[in-house]
């Protein structure tokens, strides 16, 4: 390709050599002619490729070269090379931001970016989520005019970010509790994170009850213990009828310590998974009849009647541990004494379900349970507070380990009961031939 400075001096000794040649074969006003006509052309020529060039770099259009002679067509081949080597690295970079924001959005955590004013200037779908904000509607908005909450504000003034700081009823539903943390960054900016910790803490509150609740429940006993064994030992002991009565009254708190602790250590192995079941095939109307047979005196004292729907005279069989739904059926039972009312009946059926199961109900007429109270039955410690549980005694643990165990072998457990009516709960297990 010959150079800008070449061509120029070629194009003038052309013309000159032409006006030259015009001038000797004509006259000098010929030549004169020739040196302005191709003076004009060259600088029509130029004029209209530098509009054309204008309107290029005004509306720039990166799929074609416009096709030009010489130097023109040199000019524009190299702005296109040089607009599409820019349009590469802008891609590039828009690809690699998509990237970094396809990342961020798939955080678990919420990502807010502040700038030097504390300005929103942008932040992920989780953040949205747990600061109740919408990226577009709240853009470019100080983030303490959204986020009221004095702690979060406080957090913000003090500047102090080398600790999280923990924010309560968060979200749109106040759903969430967080924690959260700045990060300053750059020429100012901020970074927000923020972690749901929303389960931590209800486990933790779980945990404290537990501890609570199981401190509670052994206290008693054990005062109770206590309270007979400094009776014996002030004096009571020289009696003998006391003696013996203290004694068995603390024989009996003794009972009640090793029951709360077998159920707990029951509990806690469920809840671990540590307990394997050990499945075999066994005839669930004789376990009913077992259980039955061992609280018949407890049932008659109240004069409560224990009684299956029907003759069940045929066995039937099913799949299960038959230890635990022994425990299962026992728990259910002593419930329905325990909260039965005197002269009541409980009623144990079985009936067969579609898909190779059974269900075991377990019906009675007692106090009956408030509907408000249902839904928490099955929880560790839960008892209902007006019922006869208190004067009756128990841990509340019950029901848990019932649960636990059916969850345990994939089956389910209902329950529905009606306020001084009655309560029925009931069971699925796998029937087999
Ligand atoms: N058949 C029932 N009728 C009325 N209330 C019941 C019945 N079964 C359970 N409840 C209520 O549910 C609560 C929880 O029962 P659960 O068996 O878990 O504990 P508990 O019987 O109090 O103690 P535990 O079984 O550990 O000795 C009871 O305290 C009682 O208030
Ligand atoms: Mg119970």
């Amino acid at each position: 390709m010959l150079s800008l400075r070449t061509r120029l001096i070629t194009i003038t000794l052309i013309t000159i050599t032409m006006s030259w040649v015009m001038g000797i074969a004509f006259s000098a006003t010929a030549g004169w002619l020739t040196a302005v006509s191709c003076l004009a052309l060259l600088l029509i020529h130029q004029l209209w490729h530098a509009s054309k060039f204008t309107a290029l770099l005004l509306s720039p259009s990166y799929g074609e070269v416009p096709v030009a002679m010489g130097i023109w067509g040199e000019i524009y081949y190299r702005l296109h090379k040089l607009v599409k080597g820019w349009r590469d690295q802008v891609l590039e970079v828009e690809h690699q931001h998509q990237r970094f924001i396809q990342a961020i959005q798939a955080s678990p955590n919420g990502v807010v970016m502040l700038n030097e004013d504390d300005q929103i200037e942008w932040c992920n779908a989780i953040a949205e989520k747990h600061f109740g904000l919408n990226a577009r509607r709240d853009a470019m908005q100080r983030i303490t005019h959204i986020l009221r909450k004095p702690a979060f504000v406080q957090y913000i003034i003090r500047q102090n970010y080398r600790e999280p700081v923990k924010l309560t009823g968060m979200g749109d539903f106040e759903q969430f509790s967080l924690e959260v943390q700045i990060f300053p960054y750059g020429d100012k900016q901020k970074l927000v994170l923020s972690q749901d910790i929303s389960q931590i803490e209800k486990t933790d509150a779980m945990r404290r009850d537990f501890v609570a609740n199981v401190s509670h429940e052994l206290k008693t006993p054990l005062f109770t213990i206590q309270g007979y064994l400094l009776t014996l030992l002030d004096g009571a002991m020289e009696d003998k009828n006391i003696r013996t009565k203290y004694l068995e009254r603390a024989e009996k708190g003794v009972e009640r310590l090793i029951y709360i602790v077998k159920d707990l250590d029951m509990i806690t192995k469920l809840e671990v998974g540590e307990i394997n079941l050990d499945v075999t095939r066994f005839n669930i109307v004789e376990v009913i009849q077992n259980v039955f047979d061992l609280f018949e005196m407890k049932a008659s004292n109240k004069n409560i009647t224990l009684t299956f729907d029907s003759r069940y005279s045929k066995p039937i069989w099913v799949m299960a541990d038959q230890e635990k739904i022994q425990q299962i059926v026992t728990n259910l039972v002593v419930n329905s004494i325990k909260y039965g009312k005197k002269g009541g009946t409980t009623e144990v059926s079985i009936e067969d379900l579609i898909n190779n199961k059974v269900i075991v109900r377990i019906t009675d007429n007692g106090e009956g349970i408030e509907k408000q109270n249902i839904p928490r039955l099955f929880e560790r410690f839960y008892r209902v507070d007006k019922s006869g549980a208190r004067s009756e005694g128990g841990s509340g643990l019950g029901l848990a380990i019932v649960k636990h165990i059916i969850e345990g072998h994939d089956e389910k457990i209902y329950v529905e009961s009606q306020i001084g009516v009655g309560s029925e709960f009931s069971f699925t297990l796998e029937k087999t031939k």
